[in-house]
């Protein structure tokens, strides 16, 4: 098939690149040519496992970048995979996928045969159907149903396994309004069909939703342990144990119970905030979901709140371990580092931070000039009164002897690796 996939963010490149590798002919349009160039150079705009190898395949072959919206002339198929940044309020701004809307819609009359559009972005219900298909047809001049398809196809995968997550996705959901469009994505999706992989086909506005429900459920599950974890923490009981166990409840599931300082990166936060703010806008006041966000809010305070209560640190040296919001990416999109960082300038700290990612180090540096960034953990710990470990990476699991560099004895632990040893004041976040 010809497929043609609007914006080369992260969710556009690894589509595009995995759609490339499925064995369809695929376009990139962009408004940003450094990202064109790149792209046609067969080097990635983000960093992802396995990225790096489908565009050195597929890049000049079967993958090609371009500005010019003229060159979807002949597709098949075109994705919307344009961002939906918050408002103030929390709810989405669609001005980019509107403007994407209009400039496809312009083209889409010179189309052949009856192409598929199809909104990837993640947007509210009633968007595709509201929003996006009358530009579109604003545009063109064509009619949805007759002339052209319109579909949502919104996507799961995470950051750090994007690559992985799309070709061994747990469910593939197709909201559609008519069959020729759902057949359409059909034949993109062809060999993972093949595999089985379990298929929602639904309407427009379910697809939509499906994808905050989805978010908002993980987020809101990950916050209800938190909540336990903090309430495990004064009755000093192990949260993990009761994680493991309350996990083995197939109706409760184990995955996503880890508790600690909370959720971050680019989905949750502005997914769980923008369905609040469209049910509010509605009429509805969703309590619990704003308790998600409310006690993730919470935890890194709870975590500085632990570190006062043994040293007072205005004038001392506090290390900072992780400043990623999550292992093995360079995103600090609301990572928990910032609130954290924040507080500990707010209380007159010398603020000194390792993360293993230098790409998540140069944006933190951006953001906190005034804090010293090292490149290792050992010399961040060296003379420091009390360290926080904020990110999960792996490589903080290992350290041992470091911490004997810290002229305090303070660990506090917002994720459970770091091994507890004597010599440490050790405070784990809710164990
Ligand atoms: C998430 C969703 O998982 C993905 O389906 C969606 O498409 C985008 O949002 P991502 O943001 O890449 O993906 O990261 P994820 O691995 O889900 O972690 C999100 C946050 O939750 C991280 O800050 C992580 O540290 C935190 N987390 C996760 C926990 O605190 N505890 C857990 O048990 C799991």
């Amino acid at each position: 098939m010809k497929i043609g996939i609007v914006g080369s963010g992260y969710v556009g490149t690894t589509v595009a690149a995995c759609l490339a590798d499925f064995g369809h002919d695929v376009i990139n349009v962009d408004v940003d040519e450094s990202v064109v160039r790149q792209l046609n150079d067969g080097e990635s705009p983000i960093t992802e496992p396995g990225l790096d190898g489908l565009l050195d395949r597929h890049a000049g072959e079967s993958l090609w970048a371009t500005t010019d919206y003229d060159d979807l002339a002949n597709v098949d198929v075109i994705f919307l995979a344009l961002p939906t940044p918050a408002n103030d309020d929390g709810s989405i701004d669609t001005a980019v996928v509107e403007a994407g809307a209009g400039s496809l819609g312009a083209v889409l009359a010179d189309v052949e045969g009856y192409p598929t559009v199809v909104v990837k972005s993640t947007v509210v219900p009633g968007t595709t159907e509201d929003v996006v298909g009358p530009i579109l047809e604003r545009e063109s001049g064509l009619r949805v149903g007759t002339d052209f398809g319109l579909a949502t196809n919104p996507e799961f995968l995470r950051e750090g396994s994007a690559v992985e997550d799309f070709q061994h996705p747990d469910k593939l959901v197709f909201g559609t309004t008519d069959d020729r469009a759902l057949e359409a994505l059909e034949a993109v999706y062809a060999p993972l069909l093949d595999d089985d992989v379990p298929v929602v086909r639904t309407g427009l506005r379910e697809a939509e939703m499906i994808k905050y429900a989805n978010n908002a459920f993980l987020a809101a599950k990950i916050s209800l342990i938190n909540e336990l974890g903090n309430i495990c923490k004064e009755y000093d009981v192990d949260a993990y144990e009761v994680a493991d166990a309350i996990g083995l409840d197939a109706r409760i599931g184990g995955a996503f119970l880890r508790s600690g300082v909370g959720w971050g990166g680019s989905c949750f936060p502005k997914d769980v905030a923008a369905l609040v703010a469209a049910a509010r806008e509605r009429g509805y006041d969703p309590e619990l979901l704003q308790a998600a966000i409310d006690v993730n809010d919470r935890q890194p305070q709870r975590m500085l709140d632990l570190l006062d209560r043994h040293v007072d640190v205005e004038g001392e040296r506090v290390a900072v371990l992780g400043l990623a919001f999550k292992p093995h990416t360079d995103d600090v999109r609301n990572s928990r580092a910032i609130p954290i960082i924040e507080g500990l300038l707010e209380r007159g700290a010398d603020v000194v931070a390792y993360d293993p990612n230098r790409g998540a180090t140069e944006a933190m540096r951006e953001r906190f000039p005034e804090v010293e960034y090292l490149a290792s953990a050992s010399p961040t710990l060296s003379g420091a009164s009390a360290a926080l470990v904020v990110t999960d990476w792996p490589e903080f699991a290992d350290l041992d002897l470091e911490f004997d560099l810290l002229s305090g004895d303070v660990v506090v632990d917002g994720r459970r690796i770091v091994e507890r040893r004597e010599g440490l004041t050790y405070e784990g976040l809710t164990w």
